[in-house]
């Protein structure tokens, strides 16, 4: 429970989000995690590099959690990434190295789809290797991600659940 957690959710439809929305809220009760909306934090389709610069800053770990739309993360992530992200690794200082960083990610689709003979045809890791490529040009340090399947037929029970292991996953971070 060392860590300053900076949690950065992006979904387009927060209100109507069932698993990221879990998530964000049992992760936002912890004391060392600060929560971010970065859908609702743009101001005329921009962010403002020095607030997200003075976050990060004091992060020590950042958990990107979205929903996978496309084999991806949602559009304010993926802005998210080209206006911050690119200023400070090309940048005089990388204050980002060394960093935790934590994918959180739901999947509409079952698990075993996620296989060379599933439908998706690669796995979860796979799909999110860009992403890894992303945070290891930026000198983070890559935890193994925490996905949530079958998004879409999820129970109370199941989301409650997946809600606790990853406060779990975040405590022992
Ligand atoms: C535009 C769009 C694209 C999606 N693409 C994928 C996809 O590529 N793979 C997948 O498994 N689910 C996909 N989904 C399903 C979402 O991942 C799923 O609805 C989400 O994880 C549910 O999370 P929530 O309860 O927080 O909204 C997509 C959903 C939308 C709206």
């Amino acid at each position: 429970m060392n860590e300053n957690i900076l949690l950065l959710i992006s979904h387009p439809d927060y209100p109507k989000s069932r698993i990221n929305k879990a998530l964000a809220q049992k992760a936002g009760l912890l004391p060392n995690v600060t929560v971010r909306h970065l859908d609702e934090v743009q101001k005329e389709n921009h962010y403002s590099i020095e607030e997200e610069f003075a976050l990060l800053r004091k992060a020590s770990c950042v958990v990107w959690l979205f929903p996978v739309h496309w084999y991806n993360a949602p559009p304010s992530l993926r802005l998210w990434q080209d206006e911050v992200l690119s200023p400070i690794l090309y940048g005089s200082e990388n204050f980002l190295k060394g960093k935790k960083v934590l994918l959180a990610c739901s999947a509409g689709a079952a698990e075993e789809t996620f296989s060379p003979t599933g439908l998706n045809r690669f796995t979860a890791e796979e799909m999110l290797r860009p992403m890894q490529m992303t945070t290891n040009a930026c000198s983070m340090e890559w935890q193994k991600p925490f996905v949530t399947f079958g998004a879409a037929t999820l129970t109370d029970e199941q989301i409650s659940s997946a809600a606790e292991e990853f406060v779990l996953l975040l405590q022992k971070l």
